[in-house]
């Protein structure tokens, strides 16, 4: 319906969001974000929130987000190995469910802002930019792909954001930050791939960016992640120093040790500078320690 846009069409102050998928990682961060600042709607699944309207996309009633602005879609199965152990159902939630309701939001003019992943790469090269070739090599990687594209041919002016690894401050968020602290909090060591590489994201950043992203009317496709490319090893020392452990305590190993039951590729990460160009704002450090 877009109505309370902006001079350059992006979202104001009057504008209306809707975050399908608001109970998540990423989710609820942008709930916290946008809630003081625009007519907001955050929905949830399986966890229920208090603040949050149930919804399962699956059943494919979308009548609730009718009078919104635009949409932005954080809800799916996000964990890499799930959807390779039940992909019927990831895919179902993932590709069927997603686009049926892309399609149902293009009819009604809702813009759609689509959450997508570093895993539509292989991994081989790192440093992806936006013209980099897909090439997914996990289950969950092709889901996000297809998504893409045909959210690309449903509603040509959705914003697609590809992101890294993100993780939140709230140990209650689980992840990767959560992950090593508690970890070396039961004084053991946290082993950690030297050759893993990404963009480790604070969610609350990238709520923020995506927040200007869509107040700035950003149309088409972006990588979205912090700008600093590194192994999970060296987060993971990041992580001990900043929060007053003994980086010594996180052992390197390489991904090949750990056995996963899908695959991943080593380097994912992402060149970000399209998006900060667009955004031309200053990139704030967070502190990986938790709050
Ligand atoms: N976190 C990352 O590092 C990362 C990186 C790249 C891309 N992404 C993408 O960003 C998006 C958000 O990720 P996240 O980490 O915040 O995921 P998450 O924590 O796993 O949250 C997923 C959200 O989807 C909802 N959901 C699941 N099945 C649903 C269904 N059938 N109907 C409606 N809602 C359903 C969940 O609701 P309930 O929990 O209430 O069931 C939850 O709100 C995902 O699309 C993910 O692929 C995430």
């Amino acid at each position: 319906m877009i109505s309370g846009v902006s001079d350059n069409g992006g979202a104001s102050r009057k504008s209306a969001i809707a975050i399908v998928g608001a109970s998540g990682l990423i989710g609820q961060a942008l709930h916290r974000r946008l809630k003081n600042g625009y007519r907001i709607l955050g929905t949830c699944h399986s966890r229920p929130r208090e603040g949050l309207v149930s919804l399962d996309i699956c059943r494919r009633e979308f009548s609730i987000l009718d009078d919104f602005d635009w949409v932005i879609v954080a809800a799916g199965i996000s964990n890499i190995d799930r959807c390779k152990l039940e992909r019927q159902r990831a895919y179902q939630v993932n590709v069927e469910a997603v686009l049926s309701m892309v399609e149902y939001l293009a009819r009604r003019r809702i813009r759609v802002v689509y959450l997508s992943s570093d895993q539509v790469f292989d991994g081989t090269k790192g440093n992806y930019r936006e013209e980099d070739l897909a090439n997914p090599i996990n289950e969950y990687g092709r889901m996000k792909w297809q998504v893409e594209w045909q959210c690309r041919q449903i509603q040509p002016d959705c914003l697609i954001l590809r992101l890294s690894k993100t993780y939140g401050a709230d140990r209650n968020e689980g992840g990767i930050l959560a992950e090593v602290i508690d970890t070396l909090r039961q004084g053991k060591p946290y082993a950690a791939a030297v050759d893993q590489v990404f963009n480790p994201t604070h969610v609350d950043w990238l709520a923020r960016k995506i927040e200007s992203a869509v107040s700035r009317n950003l149309t088409g496709l972006y990588h979205l992640a912090d700008p600093r490319i590194e192994s999970r090893y060296a987060f993971a020392c990041r992580v001990a120093r900043e929060s007053g452990f003994d980086p010594d305590r996180i052992q390197r190993i390489s991904l090949a040790d750990l056995r996963f039951p899908e695959s991943r590729g080593l380097n994912s990460s992402l060149n970000v500078s399209r998006i900060l160009n667009a955004l031309s704002e200053p990139v704030a450090d967070y502190p990986v320690s938790h709050a």
